[in-house]
Order: structure tokens, then sequence, then C-alpha cells
């Protein structure tokens, strides 16, 4: 288990500080592109916190969590019981850099926090999974800490970065230009870059149409 989810709450449900702090923010970014109705797919959910709060602001979508960590996905199952939400389903084990995942379809799907904890072949692995499961137009949201122009667009994302590395020198913050060049190669076209609070960032992508599932 990851040792930033130190506290453990209630019923199993772990506790992450910064998704308390930004999930609002993401949702008013997810809420300007995601369709009225159909199925959310959440990649590396973690706690379960951000599922939660989205499900509940967006009752008539259906919201599947997934997370590889077998450890983190009873967090999410306890925080979905305790919301009683019916619009979320159990969490799934996924890992991206499977070849083969454990849904067919979705009409979004949603990756917070995840490709810089995580080696480069993470981003592939998303993104390729991504674009089977999504129709054009689809989108695509990623969230997080970016370089943008081979920068880092604040000290304290370069000092994260660095403790990223020492913890795993796969590990690391991305450029945006070279993920949106991995998903244009996977059929994705970028569609908006935010800024959030923190120095993070939403970038958005589009399923593009027309392309082979990559
Ligand atoms: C920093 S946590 C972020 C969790 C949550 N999205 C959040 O923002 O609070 C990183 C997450 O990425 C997940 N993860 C790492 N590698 C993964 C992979 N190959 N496939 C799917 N999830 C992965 C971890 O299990 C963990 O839940």
């Amino acid at each position: 288990m990851n040792t930033r989810y130190g506290e453990t709450l209630a019923e199993g449900a772990l506790e992450s500080p910064s998704a308390e702090r930004n999930k609002q923010a993401i949702l008013e970014v997810l809420e300007r592109y995601l369709p009225a109705t159909g199925t959310v797919l959440e990649i590396a959910t973690g706690t379960g916190q951000h599922v939660v709060h989205f499900a509940r602001a967006l009752p008539e979508l259906i919201w599947q969590p997934t997370d590889v960590d077998p450890d983190l996905r009873p967090s999410a199952s306890a925080r979905i019981r305790a919301a009683g939400l019916a619009n979320v389903r159990e969490p799934l084990a996924l890992d991206v850099l499977d070849a083969r995942w454990p849904v067919s379809a979705a009409d979004a799907v949603v990756c917070i926090n995840m490709i810089h904890i995580a080696p480069w072949s993470a981003t592939p692995g998303l993104l390729r999974g991504s674009a089977g499961l999504l129709a054009a137009g689809a989108p695509l949201f990623l969230y997080g800490p970016f370089r943008r122009e081979g920068r880092h667009t604040a000290p304290s994302n370069e000092a994260f970065d660095a403790s990223l590395r020492a913890r795993n020198p796969e590990w690391g913050v991305r450029d945006v230009a070279d993920v949106a060049s991995c998903a244009h190669e996977h059929g994705f076209d970028l569609a908006e870059v935010l800024e959030m609070p923190a120095n993070n960032l939403v970038v958005v992508f589009t399923r593009r149409a027309g392309s082979a599932a990559g």
C-alpha cells in the first residue's frame, strides 16, 4: 500500500488529504465534458474519495472505479457503501499495463495522479487501453503535476519530481508534450490543458474519429 494513505478511517476507508482538496476543482472540469448519461471509467481510483464525490454530484452517470492495488480497492468499496450510491460499481482490478482490461466500453475515462507515480510505460498503457473502450469524441482526463516545454511549472513540482525519482527512477513528472505525442499515436487529440490549484493541470484528450483502437 502507498504510504501516503496513512490514516485509516472507519469501515476500512483510507483518506488522502490531497484528494479532499482537489476533488471539487476536478469535478468542475469534468462537468464541462462528460455526457449526460453513460459510464465513466476511473483508472487508479486510490481511496475512492474522487469517485464518490463525482458520482454524488452526477447521479445520471454510472461510475466504474478500478485500481491495480488490492490494498486500496477495499477503501473505495467502503466509501461507496458508506455513501449509499447506486450509480457506482464495485471497484475492479485494473492494471493499465495489462493487454486485456476487465471492461469493454466506457463513455469517458478519468485518471488522477497516476502517470507520474508509475513507469512511463503506464502512459502508453493507459492510452492504448482507453482507446479500445472509447468512441470517437469521448473524453479522457488526466490530472496531476506536469512539466511544460521541458520545464517544471513550480519549484514545488521540481522538488516533488526529485522525490519521486529518488523513490523509483522510472517515476517522474511527465511533460505535457510527451504525453500529448503518445496520446496522438494512440488515437487521441489534445482538447484542452487547464491550470488547476497547487500547480497541477487537467489535460483533456478526446478520442479521434476514424482511427483504429491503439
Ligand atoms: C498517488 S495514487 C492516486 C490515487 C487517486 N487517484 C488519488 O488521486 O488520490 C496513484 C495510484 O495509481 C495506481 N497505479 C499505479 N500503477 C498503476 C497501474 N499500472 N495500473 C493502474 N493503477 C496504477 C496506484 O495503485 C494508486 O492508486
